[in-house]
């Protein structure tokens, strides 16, 4: 149930081998601790059919997350903050979580999103394969929506620790994966997660809450 005066966070993600959803899970948990109402939403895949029924381990994903719906442009209007997870394709975002934003061209036109708060994450296999560049390409069509973005300052200090690989960076939250994918986020980035969901439920409530018209002064 939200009330009437919840900040409502939308954590949208898309994940083909599960470590960005586990990411995005600790997200909507750090953000529902900060108070917020939060919906979980993975968006429409692209993959084709004879891909999947070649990999098990992508049926498995999907059949863990089959209870999460598909995300929509209502998602995106109901939220005060939205989090966007994608795994690295080539230092980019997935074409799946691009074609969920190419088709917000209506809520461009009006106007809909700006002013919310936004952060991002993602998920590489490899320690330097490109999870900075992913996070700030990510953020670029954000800006044009208007989107007021989030990132994760070194006050978490988690993400200085030198003990074990792990991600974590000014730009948002990360994990590395390993070549098979199957070298899940550790402790440290579920916490950072945690942190960025948390930051960005209150950074919502904030520009929520400020009187209309002040942005613009
Ligand atoms: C087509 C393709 C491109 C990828 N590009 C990169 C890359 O540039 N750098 C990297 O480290 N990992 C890359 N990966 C690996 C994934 O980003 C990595 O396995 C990630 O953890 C997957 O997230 P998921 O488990 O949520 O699907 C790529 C994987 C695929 C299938």
């Amino acid at each position: 149930m939200t009330h009437t005066n919840q900040t409502k966070i939308l954590v949208v993600f898309y994940s083909m081998t599960g470590n960005v959803a586990t990411l995005a899970k600790a997200v909507a948990q750090g953000a529902e601790g900060a108070g917020a109402a939060v919906r979980l939403r993975q968006v429409q895949d692209l993959l084709p059919e004879e891909v999947i029924r070649k990999r098990p381990d992508i049926q498995k994903v999907k059949n863990d997350l089959k209870e999460i719906p598909i995300a929509g442009n209502d998602d995106l209007v109901w939220a005060d903050g939205v989090a966007f997870g994608s795994p690295t394709r080539y230092g980019n975002m997935t074409s799946q979580m691009k074609q969920f934003l190419d088709r917000t061209g209506a809520l461009w036109m009006q106007g809909s999103l700006v002013g919310k708060a936004a952060c991002v994450f993602t998920s590489t296999s490899t320690q330097h394969g490109g999870q900075e560049s992913t996070l700030l390409s990510m953020m670029v069509p954000l800006f044009h929506l208007g989107f007021i973005v989030q990132g994760l300052p070194y006050a978490e200090q988690a993400q200085m620790g030198m003990e074990q690989i792990h991600g974590g960076s000014p730009y948002g939250v990360s994990s590395v994966s390993g070549a098979q994918a199957d070298r899940a986020p550790t402790e440290v980035d579920l916490e950072l997660a945690r942190a960025l969901g948390r930051r960005l439920a209150i950074t919502a409530q904030k520009l929520r809450t400020e009187p209309a018209g002040a942005a613009a002064a």
